[in-house]
């Protein structure tokens, strides 16, 4: 194979295949290729059961390097390390915790990142340049049999701009990254729909700094110390040192406007008759009845997981529906429904209306 060619400074694009890969058995050729694009250090857009992943070899300074560039993401801001198996994780961690193989029973292959302090394998372009290195096992089997072809372990931040609503298809990483890498593995819709849990096991208590499918109260089973960080659902000030970069950043936005509001249904059709503008909201099944406005919905007011599954979609559609100015009703927070708050409260840049 040639020597893989990245997008230059001037964005000349190059072309990005996309490789339909529906069944691990059957789709070895496109599984092949992918691999081998990633074994020549390229970029290849692959799913997971969260969101896809923007993935290369994480060994690799230039590969892990260039996932920066192709996302347009801040060089400090560090990039989950995947790898297929819990053995795979020993030369890349300085130290491994008992607790680590507790959570790794309970939890992996599944949606939880945990960051341990990184061994000399592990390039500072990988971890942002953090002393640290966060780790997954994806459940998704495509996931899985790429870092197992690829044999290396895959670093793959959300396949988005950054900045952008995560991407939960094929399509979302087109519409992203079309022109900036060198393939895309279509493997359909993710089955979650919303990024990892990740939590630090490098600070006492443990502390989650994203929250996501895998709860604090099902980690309190095996932990019963770990903490939220406080930065999840506070914006940071500029300046304030963060455990976790990511948090610092505008995330997961439209280009729309986007405006939370916390209250019962007639409260938040109250609130919206006082407004000047209103070109559209996001709000639940239950709701659509009474809806004097262009709405999307995230499924049921009780189904958070639907809610997680539609997110990212919905903050697309806003876009594509050009509304302006959107305002969104706040889900129930319990279980995954507190991570689903969190992505939109960043995606809301925080602005919260209380009634
Ligand atoms: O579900 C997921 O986690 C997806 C899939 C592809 O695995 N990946 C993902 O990656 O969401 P990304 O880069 O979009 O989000 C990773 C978050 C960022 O907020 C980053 O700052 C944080 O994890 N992070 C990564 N390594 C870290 C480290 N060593 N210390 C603190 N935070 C870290
Ligand atoms: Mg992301």
């Amino acid at each position: 194979m040639d020597k893989i060619k990245f997008i230059d400074k001037e964005m000349e694009p190059i072309k990005t295949k996309r490789l339909v890969i529906s069944d691990v058995d059957k789709d070895r050729a496109a599984l092949e290729e992918a691999a081998e694009l990633l074994r020549s250090g390229g970029l290849v857009a692959i799913p997971t059961e969260t969101v896809y992943g923007l993935a290369a070899n994480a060994l690799d300074p230039e590969a892990a390097g260039a996932i920066y560039h192709a996302k347009g993401r801040p060089s400090d801001n560090p990039l989950i390390v995947h790898v297929c198996d819990v053995e795979a994780i020993r030369p890349l961690v300085r130290e491994i915790p008992d607790c680590l193989y507790r959570l790794a029973e309970r939890f992996w292959p599944g949606p939880l990142t945990i960051i341990l302090p990184k061994s000399a394998l592990v390039p500072l372009q990988t971890t942002g340049g953090l002393d640290t290195v966060a780790l997954r096992i994806p459940a998704h089997p495509v996931a899985r049999e790429l870092i197992r072809l690829a044999g290396t372990p895959l670093a793959a931040p959300s396949a988005n701009r950054s900045g952008c609503p995560s991407p939960t298809s094929a399509a979302h990483c087109m519409q992203d990254m079309e022109g900036r890498i060198h393939a895309v593995v279509d493997s359909g819709n993710c089955t979650i729909g919303l990024e990892s849990t990740v939590m630090t096991l490098c600070s006492q208590p443990p502390r989650i700094l994203r929250p996501g499918a895998v709860t604090i109260e099902m980690l309190r089973e095996i932990l019963p110390d770990v903490v939220m960080d406080p930065a999840v659902f506070g914006e940071t000030k500029p300046g304030e040192r963060v455990l976790s970069p990511g948090m610092k950043y505008r995330h997961y936005s439209p280009e729309a406007r986007v405006i939370l509001v916390r209250g019962s249904l007639a409260q938040f059709l109250n609130y919206l008759s006082l407004q000047e503008r209103v070109d559209g909201v996001i709000c639940f099944d239950e709701d659509t009845g009474q809806m004097p406005y262009p709405y999307l919905t995230l499924g049921s007011q009780w189904d958070a997981n639907s809610q997680a599954y539609k997110m990212f979609d919905v903050l697309r559609m806003v876009d594509r529906e050009k509304w302006n100015i959107v305002y969104v009703r706040v889900p129930v927070l319990s279980g995954i429904g507190t991570a689903v708050y969190n992505r939109l409260l960043r995606a809301a840049g925080f602005t919260e209306v209380l009634l």
